[in-house]
């Protein structure tokens, strides 16, 4: 990973860098019993736009792309969205050898699950995740839709109606061992977590820009109800200005 160095402003301060903010949390170590720890993760605009132009990938900068590549050495599974998976196109989670090694060594997956929620099952197969051939890839969805042979290992998970996302999460954590899961977006989904009361974490990365538009932001169709969130902690990259928060829910 390349290292960016980082000004904590909060708890104290303290020069770090993304590798050494990154390697520093221990999340498989606070798996629920009945659940993985849930942490997000997202960048947003001043004007709090999760898009520009329809994408997330121009609003962070490399070291917002080196702390997303390091919160998933440090988790059993990745969570996206359809949304998500048809404009972003993923390739393997972890797309470095030596990453994926060191994971290991350090009690983590080689490659984690990457967990897709689909609920019509219109997934782009001809993405990188799909063909590549590494890693392993679990869909939840409730279509009967049959999926296109794929060079990666995929496994079909199918529930009645919708996808019941507690029950998924149970699932998980019972029948894969998933102790510590990121979920990367998109809004929709973000949402229906947090209405569920499933993350315990939001990384939010706050760019110092303004995007305008109808973009969607942190959470599409929330119900509308305060809560509040614990400020953890806070990062400031001088370079770019991005301010990297961390907060608490205080979700069980
Ligand atoms: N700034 C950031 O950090 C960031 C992060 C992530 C995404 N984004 C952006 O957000 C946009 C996508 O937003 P989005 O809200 O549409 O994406 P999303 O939440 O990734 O995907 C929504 C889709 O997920 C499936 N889904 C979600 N919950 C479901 C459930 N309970 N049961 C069944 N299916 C379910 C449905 O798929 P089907 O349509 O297959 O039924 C639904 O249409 C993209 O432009 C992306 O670039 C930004």
């Amino acid at each position: 990973m390349a290292d960016h160095r980082l000004l904590r402003l909060v708890p104290e301060q303290a020069e770090t860098t993304v590798e050494e903010a990154v390697r520093a949390l221990d999340l498989v170590g606070q798996a629920h019993d009945d659940r993985p720890y849930v942490i997000t993760n997202f960048v947003l605009t001043l004007d709090g736009h999760a898009t520009t132009a329809g994408r997330s990938g121009p609003i962070g900068s490399d070291a917002d792309t080196a702390m997303l590549v390091g919160l998933r050495t440090r988790v059993d599974a990745v969570m996206i969205g359809a949304g998500t998976m048809r404009t972003e196109r993923y390739g393997r989670v972890i797309g470095d050898q030596a990453e994926r090694e060191r994971s290991e060594r350090e009690g983590l997956p080689h490659d984690p699950l990457m967990v897709l929620v689909s609920g019509r099952l219109d997934v782009p197969w001809d993405a990188p995740l799909f063909t590549a051939g590494g890693g392993r890839v679990l869909i939840f969805t409730h279509s009967d839709a049959e999926p296109p042979e794929t060079a990666t290992k995929l496994r079909i998970e199918r529930h009645e109606g919708a996808v019941d996302l507690p029950r998924a999460l149970a699932q998980l954590r019972r029948e894969r061992g998933v102790r510590a899961l990121l979920c990367e977006g998109g809004p929709q989904l973000h949402a229906q977590l947090i209405d569920a009361d499933l993350v315990d974490e939001l990384f939010v990365t706050h760019a110092p820009k303004l995007a305008g538009g109808t973009g969607p932001g942190l959470v599409s169709g929330l119900a509308e109800r305060e809560r509040p969130l614990e400020l953890a902690s806070l990062l400031y990259e001088p370079g770019t200005g991005e301010l990297f928060a961390r907060y608490r829910t205080g979700a069980r």
